[in-house]
């Protein structure tokens, strides 16, 4: 068991460690990384977008099918299946949350399926998540928790569910300046406006609690993106964050569900290589630039001049609104979940590999999710990476504005 001197985060009658483990579709993080991280008494999350990929048996139903309904049924076993296998793993400690874009078509249904299942929290990006209260109505222990970048978004959520008597149980505050995978900011050039910092997020919320009357309801506020030193924990918990979330260290860790080539692709990207552009859901999204990805933006232009409404490549319509299908010409003209797809099984020539802008705690080394957690709360380095300066510290190690 790992301990803190830490403040613990306080959660539907929880007491967790103040590290979330964020969650990373397609796969990246399935039952061995949320229940590993559970385990430690952390909140970790399952991505529930296409789990049936960590399935050969399901795969085998549905690999080279274009039947949508039978593609939906077999991600709900999929999903049930990754749930219960975390929460065997966390042996009752911890939480184990499941992550649902609200721009999938199936949000609905994975919401739903993650409460049956067992899931102690869902927890909803990509979007805003108003209807999130009705969906899980029949599962008050099930905590509610939104993904949102600003207080503008954040009170848009608060004023719309405490219509329905509901409060979120905790917010999830990321910033799309350094964040991974989609980004809460309307375009690409947008990523880096002051409304998006941490400090005056954390400050316009509060104020934004006590215009509302509920600062008294203490709502956990858990700050992501770009977050990989023991010192931003104690920095942002001090500027009034609850807990942080990390994806792409948690990504690169041992017990990360992807493909080591997957991970090997995330630590050995420099600063260089990490680019944001648009995805085809029509939220800017950060990555690695690896060779399927430079050459789509090389032809990005010309493919969006010829965008134009067609049938989904694949049959499985995983998106509300897709570029590529729905001939947008302004948004992404790739097929995400074929992509996505490739880097978890670790092509490295084909795959899209999201990754945040900041370093990684550990440089290239991919150690345990227990020395992750450990050298957050503690600033104790795992012996490997003691090698790589422990005591000297760049300007990244300072929070992220
Ligand atoms: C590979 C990868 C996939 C991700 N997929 C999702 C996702 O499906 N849904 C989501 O809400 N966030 C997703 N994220 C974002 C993370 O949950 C987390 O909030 C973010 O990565 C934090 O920034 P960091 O990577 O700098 O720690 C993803 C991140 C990564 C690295
Ligand atoms: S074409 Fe679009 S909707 Fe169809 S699977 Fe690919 S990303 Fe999803």
């Amino acid at each position: 068991m790992l301990h803190t001197v830490l403040e613990r985060l306080k959660l539907k009658g929880k007491s967790l460690l103040p590290i979330v483990q964020g969650g990373m579709g397609v796969g990246v993080s399935a039952h061995r990384l949320a229940g590993t991280v559970a385990s430690f008494d952390a909140m970790g999350t399952i991505s529930s977008v296409d789990l049936r990929r960590h399935h050969p048996d399901l795969m085998v139903e549905t690999g080279r099918s274009r039947d949508r309904a039978l593609i939906d049924k077999t991600n709900l076993v999929a999903l049930d299946r990754e749930v219960k296998a975390a929460k065997d793993m966390a042996k009752g400690k911890g939480l184990i949350a499941v992550n649902v874009m609200r721009a999938v078509s199936e949000y609905a249904s994975y919401v739903r399926q993650s409460c049956e299942s067992g899931a102690d929290a869902v927890v909803v990006g990509a979007g805003l998540p108003l209807d999130l209260p009705e969906l899980t109505a029949d599962f008050p222990k099930v905590a509610i928790i939104p993904i949102l970048s600003d207080v503008r978004g954040i009170s848009l959520v608060l004023k719309k569910w405490m219509r329905k008597n509901r409060l979120p149980d905790a917010i999830v505050i990321e910033n799309p300046k350094y964040a991974a995978g989609h980004l809460g900011a309307p375009t690409a050039d947008a990523v880096d406006n002051p409304n998006f910092a941490f400090s005056n997020v954390l400050e316009g919320a509060r104020q934004l609690f006590k215009d509302l009357g509920l600062e008294k309801e203490s709502i956990p506020l858990i700050t992501a993106g770009g977050i990989h030193s023991h010192e931003q924990v104690k920095q942002l918990l001090g500027m009034g964050a609850s807990a942080v979330q990390l994806g792409s260290p948690f990504a690169v860790t041992e017990e990360g569900d992807a493909h080591p080539n997957f991970k090997k692709v995330l630590v050995e990207a420099k600063p260089e290589d990490i680019v944001t552009f648009m995805s085809v859901a029509g939220l800017p999204a950060r990555a690695v630039r690896t060779p399927w990805l430079e050459a789509y933006l090389e032809k990005e232009e010309k493919l969006q001049r010829a965008a134009k409404q067609r049938p989904c490549t694949v049959g499985f319509d995983c998106l509300v609104s897709c570029g590529l299908r729905d001939g947008i010409a302004k948004h992404g003209q790739f097929c995400i979940d074929t992509r996505l797809a490739f880097a978890l099984a670790g092509d490295i020539k084909r795959g899209l590999f999201f990754r945040g802008s900041e370093k990684l705690p550990f440089g290239n080394a991919i150690r345990p999710v227990r020395e992750l957690i450990e050298y957050m709360l503690t600033g104790i380095r795992p012996v490997l990476a003691a090698v790589a300066s422990p005591t000297v510290r760049s300007q990244h190690d300072l929070v992220p504005a």
